[in-house]
C-alpha cells in the first residue's frame, strides 16, 4: 500500500510523478523506524482526510481517529505530515512551479524588441542600473538549517534519477540513498531549543553566498552577454541587513556588524582563492608554445615564484603571485589566515579594483592568444566578475534603526552638548532649521569625555563602526541607512547628523560639496506615510545642504513598506498606496534632477507584499523603475528562491528581466485609461479601507478575538530569529510587528490580512464593466488580484471556524467570525465577477493542482493545533503539548508555503 500520496484519479489534478515517489519513500520511512502502528494511523487519517476533502465524509474531528492519538503519536504524525509538505514543496519546485513564462532576459529582450527597443537602449539601461535582492533576518523561516540541508540533498539526488541513474557516484544505489536522507530527516529535530543568535544568522545567510550567490552571480551573467552580444556592466548585487537591521533588535550592535562584514569579507576570499587555485591549475601554457605580452610577464616576474618547473609557465606564475597578495589581504581586513594560506608572500591589495586590474592584465593576455576564448566566458571572466560583484565585502549590507530612536539620540546629543535644552518639543520646522545648522558644521556633537545615556552610547558606536568599515572595506560594505517609520523631513536630517558623528558626512568645505558616504533613507510604511511620502521627498531635496549632496550621488533611494501599511489599511488600501505614492514620487525625482531607486520592503506573505516578484515589478508604475530597484528577501521566501543554483538562477532571471520590461516597455494603457482606472482604485480603496479599520480597528473586543483565535501569544515562543517577536509590551494590534500579525492569521487559515475589505468595496463598485476591464487589461489590479486568489484559495474558514471555541466570549467570537465569513464571500464573489471566473484558479491550473493537492494534508494538522492549543489553555503543562503547537505550527507554515 502506498502511503501518504495524493488522492488517486481525483479530477482536474495532474498528478506530480515525485510527489507520489517521495511520499511513497515517506511512508516506507515512517513505517521503518515509526512502526506498522503509526504507519496505518497516518495512512488511515490520510486517506480520511483526502475523503473529506473531496466531500465523502463530515468534517468531524472522530471520523480521521484524530482524537484518538496519544500525545507522543501526534508529535510523529504532525511530523509525518510536515515531511510530505517539505517533500512535496521539492517536488514543485524542480518541476519549474516558480518559473514563469517569459520571466527571463532572453525573453524580455526579445519583446522589447518587438516593441521596438534595441539592444543598445538596453544596454544603455543597464549602464546606470542596480538591481539587489536584499536578504534580511526577518523570522519567518520555521525550518532548522539542518532540515533544508538534507532536502537539498535529495534534491540533488532526485537529479541523478532524473537523468536515468540507479547508482550515486559514490556507487550507493540512489533509491537507498533518498530513503536514507529521508530517514535522516525523520529523525532530525525540526524545531529549534536553542535561542538564534545574530551571529547565527550571519552564517546561516553566509551558507547562501558561498554555496549559490557567488557561483551564479558571474554565471547569469555569462549567460546574458550572450543574449545582449555585449559585456554589461554589474549591476546585479547582493545585499543584506542581517548584522545591520537593528530596528526593534536590541541584540544587533557595533560588533556585530563588524562580525557580519569581516566573516562576508573572508567568505568572499576564499572563494577568489580557491578560484584562483583552480586556474592556476588550468593555466599551464609554456612560452614555448604561445605568445606572452609583457603585461603578464611582469607580472609573472613580480611574483617571487622562482619554482623551476614553472619557469616557462607565466601564467601561472603570474597567478601566485596574485594568490599571495589576496591571501594578504585577507590577513590584512581580516586579521585571520584564510582557509589555504599562501606560499608565498605578497603585498596585500589595497582594494578590489587592484586585485581586478591584475585578473585583466591576465585575461588581456589570453585574449591576445589565437582566437581570444581562453579570455572570456571561462573561470577567469567568472572571477572577474565575482570580484567586480562581491568586491571584498561580498553584500552591501544596510543600517536600520527607528525614526523614534534616532530623535531621541539627537534629542540627548544637543543637550548634552548644550547646544538644544529640548529637542523633542520643537516643532518640525524648529527641529529642520537646528538640523540643518549642524549639518553646515563638521563640529561633531559627540564628546568623548561627556556621558551618554546606553541607547545614545550604542548608536553611537554602530555609526563608529560603519566608519571603521568603510576604512577597511571601501565606500561599498555599507551604502545604505534605512530609517523605519519615517514621517519627516527632520527624520532624515537626523540620521544625517549621526552619520556626521562618524565623519560619514561631511559638510561644504572650503570650496568642496557636502558629501554623505552613506545614504539617508526613509521608510514609509503607513498609509498616511505613504500618502506625504512625495512632500517629504521634495521638501528634502529642496534643502541646499541635501541638494547638494543627491545631485553628486545621482540617486536617492525611497524604501516603501508592504506590511505595516497593510496591517495599517488593509489589503487593496496598502497595495494602492504603495502605487500612488511611488507614482507621485517620479516627478519629484525628475524635479529635483536626480535618479529615483525605491526599494520594496516585502515578504512572502501576500498580507506583507507576496507573491510574484515578476508581475509585481512589472506592475510598477511608468517611470518609477528606471534601471535600479531593490527589494527584501526574507525568512522562508530566501530557501525557497535561493535554496539551489538553478531556482535562484530561475528567479534571479525573472527579477532581472522584469526590471528591464518596467523601465523600457511602453505604457501599456491610454493616459485616459490611466486615469479613470486611478479614479476607480480610489474609490475602491476608499471603502476597503473603511470596512477593514472598522472591523480590525473599530471593533470592541477585536483585539482579544483575534489573540485567542489564532495562535499569536504560541508563535512568539518559536525560536526561529534573533530578535523579541515585538517592540513594545502592548497588545494593541497597531504596537504588534507586522509578522506575526500576518503569520497567525495564516496558521489559523483566515489569512485576512491578505483580503479583508475588498469585497466589500468590489461590491459597492457600480461599475462592473470597468472593474471587469480593469481586471483583465491592467498589470497593476491583475497582479494585486492574482495574489489575492492565491490567498482566498488558501484560506478555509470550515477550518478557521475550527478555532472559535478558543475564544473566550463565544458572542464576541459569533458576531465578528460573522462579519469575517461574510466579508470572505463578498470578497469570493466579486473577485469571480472581476475576472469573469466560475471557480477559484480557473485558469492558474499549476497553482491550483498545487494548492488542492495539500489542503487535505493541512486540515488534520489544523484541527490537531486547535485541540492543543486548548489544552495549552486550559494549563495542561506537559511540555509535549507546546512542543506539538510550535509543530504544527511548523507544518503549517510548510505545508501553506508563503504564509509568514
Ligand atoms: P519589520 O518588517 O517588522 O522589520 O518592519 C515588517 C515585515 O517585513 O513584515
Amino acid at each position: 500500500m502506498a502511503t501518504l500520496t495524493p488522492p488517486a484519479g481525483a479530477p482536474a489534478i495532474t498528478q506530480n510523478p515525485d510527489i507520489r515517489y517521495l511520499g511513497r519513500l515517506l511512508g516506507d520511512v515512517i513505517r521503518a523506524y515509526g512502526g506498522e502502528g503509526l504507519y496505518k494511523q497516518t495512512e488511515y487519517i490520510r486517506a480520511a482526510s483526502v475523503d473529506r476533502a473531496r466531500g465523502i465524509q463530515g468534517a468531524d474531528l472522530a471520523d480521521t481517529g484524530l482524537d484518538a492519538l496519544s500525545l507522543d503519536d501526534t508529535l510523529s504524525f504532525v511530523r509525518g505530515f510536515m515531511l510530505f509538505s517539505m517533500l512535496a514543496n521539492l517536488a514543485e519546485d524542480r518541476q519549474g512551479v516558480a518559473a514563469e513564462p517569459g520571466a527571463d532576459v532572453a525573453s524580455a529582450v526579445a519583446r522589447l524588441e518587438s516593441h521596438g527597443v534595441s539592444h543598445d537602449a538596453v544596454l544603455d539601461l543597464l549602464a546606470h542600473s542596480l538591481i539587489v535582492p536584499v536578504l534580511t533576518a526577518h523570522p519567518t523561516e520555521v525550518r532548522r538549517k539542518s532540515m533544508i540541508d538534507h532536502k537539498n540533498r535529495i534534491a540533488d539526488l532526485m537529479q541523478l534519477k532524473d537523468a536515468g541513474r540507479a547508482e550515486t557516484p559514490e556507487g550507493e544505489n540512489l533509491e537507498e540513498a533518498i530513503f536514507r536522507q529521508i530517514a535522516l530527516l525523520w529523525q532530525t529535530r525540526p524545531l529549534r531549543r536553542e535561542k538564534l543568535f545574530v551571529a547565527d544568522e550571519i552564517e546561516n545567510v553566509l551558507a547562501y553566498f558561498r554555496d549559490v550567490f557567488l557561483p551564479v552571480l558571474p554565471a547569469l551573467y555569462a549567460r546574458w552577454e550572450r543574449v545582449l552580444g555585449a559585456r554589461p556592466q554589474s549591476f546585479l548585487r547582493v545585499g543584506s541587513w542581517i548584522g545591520g537591521d537593528r530596528d526593534g533588535n536590541p541584540f544587533v550592535q557595533a560588533p556585530q556588524l563588524a562580525f557580519a562584514l569581516q566573516r562576508g569579507c573572508q567568505a568572499a576570499i576564499n572563494y577568489y582563492l580557491d578560484a584562483l587555485h583552480a586556474l592556476g591549475a588550468e593555466l599551464s601554457l609554456s612560452t614555448e608554445l604561445a605568445h606572452v605580452p609583457q603585461a603578464v610577464l611582469d607580472l609573472a616576474e613580480a611574483s617571487g615564484d622562482l619554482s623551476p618547473s614553472r619557469k616557462d609557465e607565466p601564467y601561472r606564475r603570474a597567478l601566485s603571485g596574485i594568490y599571495a597578495r589576496l591571501a594578504a589581504t585577507c590577513v590584512a581586513l581580516t586579521g585571520e589566515q584564510p582557509a589555504r594560506p599562501a606560499k608565498l608572500s605578497g603585498e596585500a591589495y589595497a582594494t578590489p579594483q587592484d586585485f581586478r586590474r591584475d585578473l585583466v592584465i591576465v585575461a588581456q593576455g589570453l585574449a591576445s592568444e589565437g582566437d581570444g576564448a581562453l579570455a572570456t566566458g571561462g573561470a577567469l571572466g567568472r572571477l572577474i566578475r565575482a570580484v567586480e560583484t562581491f568586491g571584498f565585502h561580498l553584500a552591501t549590507l544596510d543600517m536600520r534603526q527607528n525614526s523614534a530612536v534616532h530623535e531621541r539620540v539627537v534629542a540627548e546629543l544637543l543637550k548634552v552638548a548644550g547646544v538644544e535644552a529640548d529637542y523633542l518639543a520643537l516643532d518640525e520646522y524648529a527641529r529642520i532649521a537646528l538640523l540643518r545648522k549642524e549639518l553646515a558644521n563638521n563640529r561633531p556633537l559627540g564628546s568623548r569625555f561627556s556621558s551618554y545615556s546606553e541607547e545614545t552610547a550604542t548608536e553611537l558606536a554602530i555609526v563608529e563602526a560603519a566608519a571603521q568599515a568603510h576604512r577597511t572595506y571601501g565606500p561599498q560594505c555599507i551604502s545604505h541607512y534605512i530609517i523605519s517609520m519615517a514621517q519627516s523631513v527632520s527624520d532624515l536630517l537626523e540620521v544625517n547628523i549621526l552619520l556626521k558623528e562618524a565623519g560619514l558626512w561631511r559638510a561644504a568645505d572650503n570650496g568642496e560639496p557636502p558629501h554623505a558616504a552613506i545614504m539617508a533613507i526613509p521608510l514609509f510604511e503607513t498609509i498616511g506615510d505613504l500618502e506625504a511620502a512625495p512632500n517629504i521627498m521634495s521638501a528634502y531635496f529642496g534643502l541646499p545642504e541635501i541638494a547638494g549632496v543627491v545631485k553628486a550621488r545621482g540617486h536617492q533611494e525611497v524604501m516603501v513598506g508592504y506590511s505595516d501599511s497593510n496591517k495599517d489599511g488593509g489589503y487593496i488600501t496598502s497595495t494602492w498606496g504603495l502605487y500612488k505614492a511611488s507614482q507621485a514620487l517620479a516627478p519629484v525625482f525628475a524635479e529635483a534632477g536626480t535618479g529615483m531607486q525605491l526599494f520594496h520592503g516585502r515578504g512572502g506573505a501576500v498580507g506583507r507584499g507576496g507573491g510574484s516578484a515578476f508581475a509585481a515589478i512589472q506592475a510598477q508604475p511608468k517611470d518609477t523603475v528606471q534601471g535600479r530597484i531593490r527589494i527584501t528577501e526574507q525568512g522562508e521566501v530566501i530557501a525557497a528562491k535561493f535554496g539551489t543554483r538553478d531556482v535562484a538562477m530561475t528567479n534571479l532571471e525573472a527579477m532581472t528581466s522584469a526590471t528591464l520590461l518596467a523601465s523600457l516597455e511602453p505604457e501599456g494603457i491610454s493616459t485616459r485609461d490611466a486615469a479613470r482606472f486611478a479614479g476607480a482604485m480610489d474609490e475602491l480603496s476608499k471603502t476597503a479601507f473603511a470596512a477593514y479599520r472598522d472591523l480590525v480597528y473599530g471593533t470592541e473586543g477585536f483585539r482579544d478575538f483575534f489573540r485567542q483565535l489564532t495562535p499569536i501569544q504560541e508563535i512568539a515562543g518559536l525560536k526561529i530569529g534573533s530578535r523579541p517577536a515585538s517592540r513594545k509590551k502592548s497588545t494593541a494590534i497597531e504596537d504588534l510587528r507586522a509578522i506575526p500579525w500576518v503569520f497567525s492569521w495564516a496558521q489559523a487559515r483566515v489569512m485576512l490580512p491578505g483580503w479583508y475589505g475588498v469585497g466589500h468595496a468590489l461590491t459597492a463598485f457600480e461599475d462592473k464593466a470597468l472593474l471587469a476591464h480593469m481586471a483583465q487589461h491592467w498589470s497593476f489590479l491583475k497582479s494585486a488580484l492574482a495574489n489575492l486568489e492565491m490567498v482566498l484559495a488558501k484560506s478555509d474558514l470550515g477550518i478557521a471556524a475550527r478555532y472559535l471555541p478558543l475564544v473566550e466570549d463565544q458572542a464576541l467570537a459569533g458576531s465578528i467570525f460573522g462579519r469575517i465569513r461574510d466579508g470572505w464571500a463578498q470578497t469570493h464573489d466579486g473577485l469571480l465577477a472581476a475576472t469573469g471566473q466560475s471557480r477559484l484558479l480557473d485558469r492558474n491550473a499549476t497553482l491550483e493542482t498545487s494548492i488542492r493537492l495539500r489542503l487535505p494534508y493541512i486540515e488534520p494538522l489544523n484541527l490537531l493545533q486547535v485541540e492543543l492549543l486548548k489544552r495549552h489553555r486550559a494549563g495542561e503543562d506537559d511540555p509535549r503539548i507546546r512542543e506539538g503547537i510550535e509543530l504544527s505550527i511548523n507544518a503549517i507554515a510548510t505545508a501553506l508555503r508563503n504564509s509568514g
